[in-house]
């Protein structure tokens, strides 16, 4: 049976700070800074709902993440500029080496899956709008079990809706809680490192292979 891979989707496929240019306008030149926190609190909170099994949609989190962010810079936004950012976020662009990266693992056999803390409809519109929606076999949300990673149940549903075995598939994502959470459910998980300040957490484990660029996958895991 082909490889399958699970390509998470914020962070790893589209650029959570790729709004750091309309922010400046907005919040000055702390914008940068303001856009990670904006990104740690909506990561922070969809692990806290999951928790608590206490669940939003993950474009919740967004939001409330974002009202937060201003509260704590002190960066009150109009209605209309809040409505814009969130708006623009639901068309984030891709990274560079996206589009070229999986059309190379699709050519190479691979059975490509978005996977995605954010709902299929608003997974759908990203990819769309990056022009990448059709190098997917499907979109699979956590939305279908409402739940967030690294809840194993996420990981544990991707496989049944993928029809897939752990055995024979990949997480690829730039976001280490992800890379933990599906090696710790028997995957094998690519980790994404584009940027060398990226860090991974110290818990004793590693990624399966790290690519500095998706170019480069297909490659790394040639079966
Ligand atoms: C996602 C989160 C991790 O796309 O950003 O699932």
């Amino acid at each position: 049976m082909a490889v399958t891979l699970a390509f998470d989707v914020y962070g790893t496929l589209i650029d959570t700070h790729g709004l750091v240019a309309m922010l400046k306008g907005m919040v000055g030149d702390r914008a940068a800074e303001f856009s990670r926190t904006w990104r740690e609190r909506q990561l922070e909170y969809a692990f806290r709902r999951a928790l608590m099994q206490n669940y939003v949609p993950f474009s919740v989190c967004t939001a409330q993440a974002l009202d937060h962010t201003c509260t704590l810079y002190k960066t009150p936004l109009r209605p209309d500029q809040r409505t814009a950012l969130l708006d623009a976020y639901r068309t984030l662009p891709a990274f560079p080496d996206v589009a070229d990266g999986l059309a190379r693992l699709r050519a190479a056999g691979f059975r490509l899956y978005a996977f995605s803390n954010g709902t299929k409809a608003a997974v759908r519109t990203l990819l769309d709008a990056a022009g990448i929606a059709d190098l997917f076999l499907g979109v699979i949300s956590t939305d279908d079990v409402r739940s967030f990673k690294p809840d194993p149940a996420v990981y544990s549903h991707f496989l049944g809706a993928a029809g897939a075995t752990d055995a024979e598939t990949w997480l690829v994502s730039s976001n280490p809680f992800d890379v933990i959470g599906a090696l710790s459910a028997g995957w094998r998980a690519a980790w994404v490192r584009r940027s060398s300040e990226a860090l991974f957490d110290p818990w004793g484990l590693a990624p399966t292979v790290t690519v500095t660029d998706l170019r480069d996958l297909a490659a790394a895991i040639a079966p």
